[in-house]
């Protein structure tokens, strides 16, 4: 495995176009697949705690099923509020089936 990531999923587990819970050393992550490609970001919505996992993914954003804050999947960028702090957003590696974390 490469140097400093952990497995977190295996790719059977997020199907293109939705998202998944995953924890990394006790934090919840969401990973979400788009187009084939695997990304990550924090799973508490940065607005109040809302769980991103639980939302709706279009193209590379994710809405929060609480308030609707949006989130950029590749960067943790707020794309919308009410929140205003971004996502910390993971490094992703897929090895073979599985896929690696690594904090940034
Ligand atoms: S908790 Fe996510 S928008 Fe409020």
């Amino acid at each position: 495995m490469p140097e400093g990531f952990t497995k977190v999923l295996v790719k059977s587990e997020v199907p293109e176009g939705t998202l998944k819970l995953a924890q990394l050393g006790g934090k919840r992550v969401v990973v979400a697949n788009v187009g084939g490609n695997f990304f990550a970001v924090g799973e508490a919505c940065t607005h109040v705690g809302g769980p991103l996992s639980r939302g709706r993914l279009s193209g590379f954003v994710i809405t929060c099923p609480w308030h609707g804050s949006r989130f950029d999947v590749r960067t943790g960028a707020v794309v919308g509020g009410p929140a205003s702090r971004p996502e910390p957003s993971y490094e992703v590696r897929v090895d073979g089936n599985d896929i690696l974390l690594k904090e940034k």
